[in-house]
């Protein structure tokens, strides 16, 4: 039996049966709002590359999360920004499943908190190694892909054991999202829990001001060994594909804006399965500048690039500006 023949964990959660449909307005249930958990637990910093963006420490969540469940939040992907003096740095990024690290911390926070919010975490070794690359590495350098997707699988499995519904690995290692998948059902956790595959993610100059923010860029060299060739169509739907064989319960296309194209490619050869856009830190950064020198109003810039995603194909779209969405959306009501 391949692993795309199991469906319950695409149904295991109200928001991610939500998900099953391409809805042709935006609504709250379309958004997921990405939060940078900070080690430091009572931290609350703003992160200089994106005005408005902070990260949390998980004693400070709380007072964050509340106003926006209030308006209709419904599901948050987490990062954990481990700061030098909590956590050690190592080859195989050790601390990324710290029981008492912030990730899973903010986890168990959040699940006992907010019973209806869908929490979902990236799983990525960057934040957590010492050469800050997404994988293992080889003595000469170069991706050690079996260790690679070994941590992953066990990354992935402490943090579905914390309580998070959503695993989703952002490293671009091959043949991930199969390794994750076998560990969840070892673990006996793969019908509970889903998988959203960071598949069509390109190798990209609009994640500069989130390396700032998680603490996470390569200390040397670039990810262009892993992440696609921004020019590549033919490899971003091969990832999709593999992807999905492998048993990914959603697919993302990342960055949003200049790649729109292949979220419509990926709706054509997948569409059966959601689609996730991330509209990522550069995304956020351009947008705020050009409403900020008057090119447009942050609402009509943030809107309109937020509902050309839905346009193209997408059910989910990843974004910084959720909090203000959120509230434009209420106030039209
Ligand atoms: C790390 C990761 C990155 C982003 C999400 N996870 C950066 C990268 O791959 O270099 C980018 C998100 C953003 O720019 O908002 N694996
Ligand atoms: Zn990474």
């Amino acid at each position: 039996m391949g692993l795309d023949s199991f469906l319950h964990s695409s149904v295991s959660h109200p928001v991610l049966r939500a998900w099953a449909a391409v809805p042709n307005t935006l609504s709250a249930t379309s958004l997921m709002y990405p939060l940078f958990i900070t080690s430091d637990r009572d931290g609350k910093e703003e992160i200089a590359a994106m005005p408005g963006v902070f990260r949390f420490g998980v004693n400070r969540l709380k007072e964050a999360l509340d106003p926006l469940i209030k308006s209709g939040l419904r599901s948050v992907i987490l990062f954990g920004v481990p700061r030098e003096e909590h956590a050690v740095k190592d080859d195989v990024g050790s601390a990324a499943e710290d029981p008492s690290g912030p990730v899973i911390l903010a986890i168990q926070l959040l699940r006992s908190l907010y019973p209806s919010l869908l929490v979902a975490c990236d799983v990525c070794l960057c934040p957590y190694t010492s050469h800050g690359h997404c994988g293992v590495l080889n003595a000469d350098g170069t991706i050690n892909n079996p260790a690679s997707i070994k941590r992953l699988a066990e990354i992935s499995v402490q943090y579905a054991r914390a309580g998070c519904h959503v695993i989703a690995p952002s490293d671009m290692m091959d043949c991930r999202i199969g390794a994750i998948k076998e560990g969840l059902h070892e673990a006996g956790l793969a019908g509970n829990v889903a998988v959203m595959a960071y598949s069509a993610k390109f190798a990209s100059g609009f994640y500069g001001p989130f390396r700032d923010a998680a603490c996470s860029a390569p200390a040397a060299g670039d990810r262009k060994r892993y992440q696609l060739p921004p020019a590549s169509r033919g490899l971003a739907r091969r990832a999709v594909i593999r992807d999905a064989k492998e048993g990914a319960d959603i697919v993302m296309v990342k960055p949003g804006y200049p790649y729109l194209d292949l979220v419509r490619d990926t709706k054509e050869v997948l569409p059966d399965l959601p689609i996730a856009v991330y509209q990522v830190s550069g995304e956020y950064a351009m947008l705020w500048h050009a409403a900020s020198n008057n090119v447009f109003t942050l609402r009509v810039g943030v809107m309109e690039a937020t509902e050309a995603c839905l346009r193209a194909g997408a059910s989910i779209i990843i974004t910084y500006y959720t909090p203000q969405i959120l509230g434009w959306l209420n106030e039209a009501k």
